[in-house]
């Protein structure tokens, strides 16, 4: 595991600091010829000239094919997201928002262009260097919640922490499902939830591992006002006390306000790019 580890963190040394992109046949060759102390100054270095940048797109397209047809669905999206910062990512029904937060989270893959996600091109990762990346960085809390049917709530939550090898698992996950209201829930299964209980359930989760970046795709869609303002405080007191980086996909334009910059996207295509000029200080 902690070879593993190691491995993908040389391919993203040598993919930052070669001038020619390198395939992942000659990233795995090169593995072989460092230390693994050699490795974490490297990285270390890497990080430092990149600090400041948590996430960068360049020139994202995404496109399915449906027979003979081609439907593209993100159209060149570039954008660049300081680590610790918060934004808002906004547009009509069908304008690619979702498919936009897969491609960030290292959940899908782009069509073309490059996503850079905490200093690492997504692109030359291969699935289990994606899953590491992710249970590592990033926390996602999906439209659709993506619970597991056949874990109770509080095993959902445990998911990512039992990835991570970590202790006091259950302990944490308890403690979790406290904050979002639901620690009288923590042996129902996804079936026996509400909608919003299993939104709920689906934040927890994507807390657990202290994520550096998190992914929230309509977190307060199913939630009435009170809950939806309390699970609002507890994302953006994630932003301010831990430095966790926010991409926020909502339709509530008071919602938006509360981040510092908001993205419109129409027909794939990225319409405007702003700061937040309107402060609301709760919803
Ligand atoms: N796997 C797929 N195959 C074909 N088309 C897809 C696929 N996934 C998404 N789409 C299409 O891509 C477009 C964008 O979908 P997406 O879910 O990203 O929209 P959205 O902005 O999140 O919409 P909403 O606000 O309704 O959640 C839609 O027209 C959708 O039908
Ligand atoms: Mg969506």
């Amino acid at each position: 595991m902690k070879l593993h580890a190691f491995k993908i963190r040389i391919q993203v040394f040598l993919y930052l600091t070669s001038s020619q992109p390198f395939s992942k046949g000659e990233g795995q060759e090169e593995v072989l010829s460092f230390g693994e102390d050699l490795g974490e100054v490297l990285i270390q270095q890497v990080k430092s000239n990149h600090m400041e940048t948590i996430l960068n797109l360049q020139q994202v397209s995404k496109t399915y094919k449906s027979g003979s047809r081609v439907l593209t669905v993100l159209d060149n999206v570039s954008f660049a997201v300081q680590a610790g910062s918060a934004l808002s990512i906004v547009g009509p029904s069908g304008s690619g928002k979702t498919t936009l937060l897969g491609l960030c989270a290292g959940l899908d893959r782009s069509s073309s262009g490059n996503v850079e996600l905490q200093h690492m091109q997504l692109e030359v990762l291969n699935e289990d260097q994606l899953a590491s990346v992710r249970n590592k960085y990033v926390g996602f809390i999906f439209q659709n919640f993506q619970l597991m049917p056949t874990l109770t709530a509080l095993e959902n939550v445990m998911v990512p922490l039992e990835l991570r090898g970590e202790k006091k698992v259950r302990a944490r996950s308890m403690d979790l499902l406290d904050k979002v209201g639901l620690a009288d829930r923590s042996h129902h299964y996804p079936a026996q939830l509400s909608g919003g209980e299993q939104q709920r359930v689906s934040i927890a989760r994507a807390f657990a591992n202290r994520p550096r970046i998190l992914f929230a795709d309509e977190p307060t869609g199913n939630l009435d006002a009170e809950t939806s303002g309390k699970i609002v405080n507890l994302i953006f007191d994630l932003n301010k006390e831990a430095g966790t980086t926010l991409l926020l996909v909502t339709h509530n334009a008071e919602l938006a306000a509360r981040t510092q910059r908001i993205i419109h996207l129409k027909g794939g295509k990225i319409v405007a790019d702003k700061p937040t000029t309107t402060t609301v200080s709760n919803i």
